[in-house]
């Protein structure tokens, strides 16, 4: 049986987790990698042995024998590539965040339709193993139901600059990087909720402390310290239809302790926390048990996450499996994210139901 032809788009940082894990499939051929930086495009096709290097994502899409894609670019070059790979006739995997606004998340929408290819957004935590083994529980009724939920990713120095503090190419700091990530498996785990409405802060108060001395920090490809027009953090409620809400805050930079990463969901019969590993409690006979699940890893574990991304995206092209991450949680996330940034700006809660700015 042939193999599906992927062309990777964007060969930076997160690249080499698509990239590791289509070599790792059996039904999947890296067969083109595209980045308008030259050497890094060379680079990644001779690592992992691609057919083709261009540097500019049209050609790539005019390349008939290529069936699918990874977007792994600048947000802000997402909804423009993934739309053009749509209309080129070639199934998307496109990293998150699915874009910076809520009308180009509608854009690529009409264009999954019209194409009648298939979108995934590459929401990697939904893929982890601590999700699946958790939501066997949620889908079981073991908590009960899901009212609260809480995250926090705080980085106290971590602005990787570059690309990712320049708003014009990010569409956002902490929110709309870190954010979407713990947001997203909330939401997920909550059951989908519907949005009613949303406050948010941003606050942009330490600038990207490229000032600070003997702490090391992750940066970008690209970094610039020179650059940042992006909230040091973000914090928000979501209300939701249901009745249930979710609180998060989200940072690049504050005056923290320590990096703090958390995700705990509360029901009437019982909660769990994701991170910073999987634990579980509950009560019986009076008694409240906190329990630990006995697997080989209770945190996220990256890489086994990415892989299991990219199989469930090559089975969905394939048409074996639905994906778990559709364009329309794509655009339910931008709804949220985007809300908060307006919620932010204009000091206010912002209903759903009514426009929100796009
Ligand atoms: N799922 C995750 O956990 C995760 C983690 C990190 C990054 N990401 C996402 O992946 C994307 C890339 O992030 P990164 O950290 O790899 O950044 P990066 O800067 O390391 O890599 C991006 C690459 O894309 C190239 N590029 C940008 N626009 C292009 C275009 N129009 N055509 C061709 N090449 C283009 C750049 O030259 C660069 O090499 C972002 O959307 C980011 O949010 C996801």
């Amino acid at each position: 049986m042939s193999k599906l032809k992927i062309g990777v788009i964007g060969a930076g940082s997160i690249s080499e987790m698509h990239m590791q894990s289509y070599e790792n499939n059996d039904f999947a051929e890296l067969y083109a990698i595209c980045d308008m930086n030259e050497e890094r495009a060379h680079e990644k096709a001779k690592k992992y042995n691609a057919s083709k290097v261009y540097y500019d994502y049209e050609s790539l899409l005019a390349d008939k024998v290529i069936d699918a894609v990874s977007i792994c670019t600048w947000n802000n070059s997402h909804a423009e590539i993934a739309i053009a790979a749509l209309d080129a006739g070639k199934h998307v995997l496109v990293e998150k965040p699915l874009c910076t606004t809520v009308a180009d998340a509608l854009k690529i929408e009409e264009a999954v339709k019209r194409s009648g290819k298939l979108l995934q957004v590459g929401f990697v935590r939904r893929y982890a193993s601590n999700t699946e083994i958790i939501q066997k529980f949620v889908n079981q009724n073991h908590f009960g139901e899901i009212y609260y939920a809480k995250a926090s990713c705080l980085r106290r120095l971590g602005n990787p600059g570059g690309w990712f503090s320049d708003k014009e190419r990010s569409g956002g700091g902490p929110l709309i990087d870190l954010g979407v990530h713990v947001i997203d498996i909330c939401w997920y785990l909550m059951g989908k909720p519907k949005v009613k409405s949303v406050s948010g802060n941003t606050y942009s108060k330490l600038g990207n402390r490229s000032n600070v001395k003997h702490l090391s920090f992750y940066q970008a490809a690209d970094y610039d310290p020179d650059k940042n027009t992006v909230e040091d953090l973000a914090n928000a409620i979501i209300r939701f239809e249901n009745g249930a809400s979710l609180m998060v805050d989200v940072s690049f930079t504050i005056h923290g302790k320590k990096d703090e990463l958390t995700v705990q969901l509360y029901g009437d019969k019982g909660g769990f926390e994701l991170e910073p590993e999987l634990s579980i409690v509950t009560e019986q006979h009076d008694i409240i048990l906190n329990a630990t699940p006995q697997i080989n890893n209770l945190s996220f574990d990256v890489v086994q996450a990415f892989q299991n991304e990219i199989d469930h995206f090559i089975a969905a092209c394939k048409r074996e499996k639905e994906t778990l991450s559709p364009v329309e949680d794509g655009i339910e996330m931008m709804k949220i994210l985007c809300a908060i940034y307006e919620s932010s700006e204009k000091g206010t809660e912002i209903q759903f139901g009514q426009s929100v700015e796009v």
